[in-house]
């Protein structure tokens, strides 16, 4: 279990790169599956991309969880942007402030197995992500 948590700030679209690529080699050392491995990274993705458009900087952490019987990875995306000023909606299929698919958020909940967001209009968002190892 790599106890060190790995933090990447966004403020660019290599940073988005660079958050995927570490998130699946984290993912990768923590026994996930390839294919599981593909979709957490995908899912940091689509977290980095919302810090990147919407806040324009924020920071994305990583970091190997224990439960009490079970292996997991934890996303934690941050950023002190606008915030977002009705969740629900937010998380509906489809529901896009920026012209986009709408897709993210509620992709990234179905990705992961557990999802929180915290969002204060005006301070900023913070997003926590697990999955748990299979
Ligand atoms: N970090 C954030 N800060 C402020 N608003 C956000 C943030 N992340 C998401 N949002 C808001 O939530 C909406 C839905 O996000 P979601 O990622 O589901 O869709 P999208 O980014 O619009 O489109 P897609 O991700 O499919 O390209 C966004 O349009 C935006 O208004
Ligand atoms: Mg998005």
């Amino acid at each position: 279990m790599p106890a060190e948590e790995i933090r990447v700030a966004i403020k660019s679209d290599q940073d988005i790169v660079l958050a995927r690529q570490k998130g699946r080699a984290m993912a990768v050392e923590l026994g996930f599956s390839t294919g599981d491995a593909t979709l957490i990274a995908t899912a940091i993705s689509e977290l980095a991309r919302n810090i990147l458009s919407y806040a324009r900087r924020g920071e994305i952490a990583l970091q190997g969880v224990l439960g009490s019987s079970r292996v997991g990875i934890r996303v934690v995306a941050s950023d002190d942007g606008p915030g977002i000023p009705d969740i629900q909606q937010a998380l509906r299929d489809g529901f896009s402030t920026s012209g986009s698919l709408g897709l993210g958020l509620p992709g990234v909940r179905r990705l992961m197995d557990e999802f929180e967001i915290t969002s204060q209009p005006g301070r900023g968002t913070i997003v926590a992500v697990k999955k748990w190892r299979q």
